[in-house]
C-alpha cells in the first residue's frame, strides 16, 4: 500500500469511527430539543396509557425490555441508564417519533401520536427510571 492510500484508509477509518460515535450518542438536533411537556400526573398517565398501547408488547410491560424473534432484534429496555441512540428526553423523543435508522426495526410512530402524546411517553418512561 502506498502511503497516500494508506492515509486515505486511515482517514476512512476514523470517520467511520466517530460516525458510530455520534450514533451512540445519537441526533444531536434532536438531543438540542427541549421537552415542552411538564411531567405532570395527568402526562404520565396519558404516556401509560399509549405505551401499553402501543410499546409493551416489545418493550416488556415493565418497559425493562423484550426478546427478539426471527423478524426483529431485542426490543431494549427503556427504564436504566443506557441508551443506543442517546439518552436527552429530545433523543427519545426523536426514536420514537421518526423510528431508529437505518434498519427501523423501531418503526416511527409519528403517524400514531401527536408529538404532545410523544412527550407524554417520554415523561411516563422518565418516571419509570426515577
Ligand atoms: C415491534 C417491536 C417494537 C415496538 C412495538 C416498539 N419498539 Fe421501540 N424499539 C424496538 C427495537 C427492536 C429497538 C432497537 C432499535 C435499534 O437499536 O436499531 C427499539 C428502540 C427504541 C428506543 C431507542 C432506545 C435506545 O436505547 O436508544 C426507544 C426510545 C423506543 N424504542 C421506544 C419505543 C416506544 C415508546 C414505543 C411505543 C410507542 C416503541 N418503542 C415501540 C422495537 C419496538
Amino acid at each position: 500500500m502506498n502511503s497516500r492510500l494508506f492515509s486515505t484508509f486511515v482517514a476512512a477509518v476514523a470517520v467511520a469511527a466517530l460516525g458510530s460515535i455520534a450514533m451512540a450518542q445519537g441526533n444531536p438536533e434532536a438531543a438540542a430539543l427541549e421537552n415542552p411537556v411538564a411531567a405532570t400526573p395527568e402526562s404520565i398517565a396519558a404516556g401509560q396509557a399509549s405505551y401499553k398501547q402501543y410499546c409493551a408488547s416489545c418493550h416488556g410491560a415493565t418497559a425493562e425490555g423484550g426478546v427478539g424473534n426471527d423478524l426483529i432484534p431485542d426490543s431494549p429496555n427503556l427504564i436504566d441508564a443506557e441508551w443506543d441512540h442517546g439518552s436527552a428526553d429530545g433523543n427519545i423523543f426523536d426514536s420514537i417519533k421518526n423510528g431508529v435508522p437505518p434498519n427501523f426495526d423501531m418503526i416511527p410512530w409519528s403517524n400514531r401520536l401527536s408529538d404532545d402524546e410523544v412527550w407524554n411517553v417520554v415523561n411516563y418512561l422518565r418516571s419509570l427510571a426515577e
